[in-house]
């Protein structure tokens, strides 16, 4: 038996992406990742949204992390899977596998960067993608799942 959906986004994060604030500011900006976090809370509040922020440097815990959105009943998942996002088949499974809605997040619009940033395995299956905002690109992904929980 399945528990009713909560008010919980998680919200993943992948390899590097803990190095934000010093990692090619010029690309990703200053913000750390603690920043994002704290932005996702302050928007969290008014939205009365719970925020799970995680971060890892290893694929299979993006995937336990997928599914453990769908056990935890999580309302929605903002990915931000980083270089994942560009390589990854057990990614676009986990995100089709799970009946939680995952919205793609990227800092950088990877679309206007190299080549091979251009495939996007994770954005195949996501219900939505936000990119190239910045450290905003999370908070309006939160809006989407904001919406999304409310049917509009
Ligand atoms: C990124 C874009 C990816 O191409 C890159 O590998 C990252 C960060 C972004 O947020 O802009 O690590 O996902």
């Amino acid at each position: 038996m399945s528990i009713p959906i909560t008010n919980t986004v998680y919200v993943l994060n992948g390899p590097n992406l803990n190095l934000l604030g010093t990692r090619e500011p010029e690309i990703y900006g200053s913000d750390t990742l603690d920043d994002i976090a704290g932005m996702l809370e302050d928007r969290g509040r008014e939205l009365g949204l719970e925020i799970d922020m995680r971060q890892t440097n290893h694929e299979g815990m993006l995937v336990d992390w997928l599914h453990e959105a769908q056990a935890e009943s999580a309302m929605a998942v903002l990915l931000n899977a980083a270089a994942y996002t560009h390589t990854s088949i057990s990614l676009l499974d986990a995100v089709r596998a799970i009946r939680t809605p995952v919205i793609e997040v990227h800092l950088s619009d990877p679309s206007t960067r190299e080549d091979f940033r251009h495939i996007s395995y994770v954005g195949m299956a996501a219900h939505e993608t936000v990119q190239g905002l910045g450290a905003r690109s999370y908070v309006v992904a939160l809006d989407v799942a904001a919406r999304l929980q409310n049917g509009t």
